[in-house]
């Protein structure tokens, strides 16, 4: 089944939208099979973003994710990397549609509370990088409602 990387960013944690975020997800049918509250150091913001770093926003960026706790998560479901990148909505919030995350809660790019993987295959790495002791299982077939 595929999973994302799903990242409630500084912001996200410091105006309390933890629990909205989550909720989201959850409503949507997703099933949350990773969670952490965590503070991450330079050289992990580094890595986790390394595909940016010759981008002129990177320092900032990377200033601004470990500025404090975040929250990751994997989540789990059909088409969950697809369908959780329109549940945040675009990466601009000035673009981001209403009842999106991005576009209900952020107005700057800079601080758009929160990251999903783009693709199948980053979800993969961001996963092995945010989660190396890897995520829980599941062990009943209760997350069947959904096919
Ligand atoms: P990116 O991976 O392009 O977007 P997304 O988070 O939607 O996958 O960029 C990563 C983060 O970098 C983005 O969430 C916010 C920040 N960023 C800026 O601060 N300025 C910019 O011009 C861009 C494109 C991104």
């Amino acid at each position: 089944m595929e999973q994302t990387f799903i990242m409630i960013k500084p912001d996200g944690v410091q105006r309390g939208l933890v629990g909205e975020i989550i909720g989201r997800f959850e409503k949507k049918g997703f099933t949350l099979k990773g969670l952490k509250f965590m503070t991450v150091d330079r050289s992990f913001a580094e890595k986790h973003y390394a595909d940016l770093s010759e981008k002129p926003f990177f320092s900032g960026l990377v200033k601004y994710i470990i500025s404090g706790p975040v929250v990751a998560m994997v989540w789990e479901g059909k088409n969950v990397v697809v369908t959780g990148r329109k549940i945040i909505g675009a990466t601009n919030p000035a673009d981001s549609a209403p009842g999106t995350i991005r576009g209900d809660y952020a107005i700057a790019i800079g601080r758009n509370v929160i990251h999903g993987s783009d693709a199948v295959e980053s979800a993969r790495k961001e996963i092995g990088l945010w989660f190396p002791e890897g995520i829980a299982e599941w062990r009943s077939s209760l997350h069947h409602w959904i096919n």
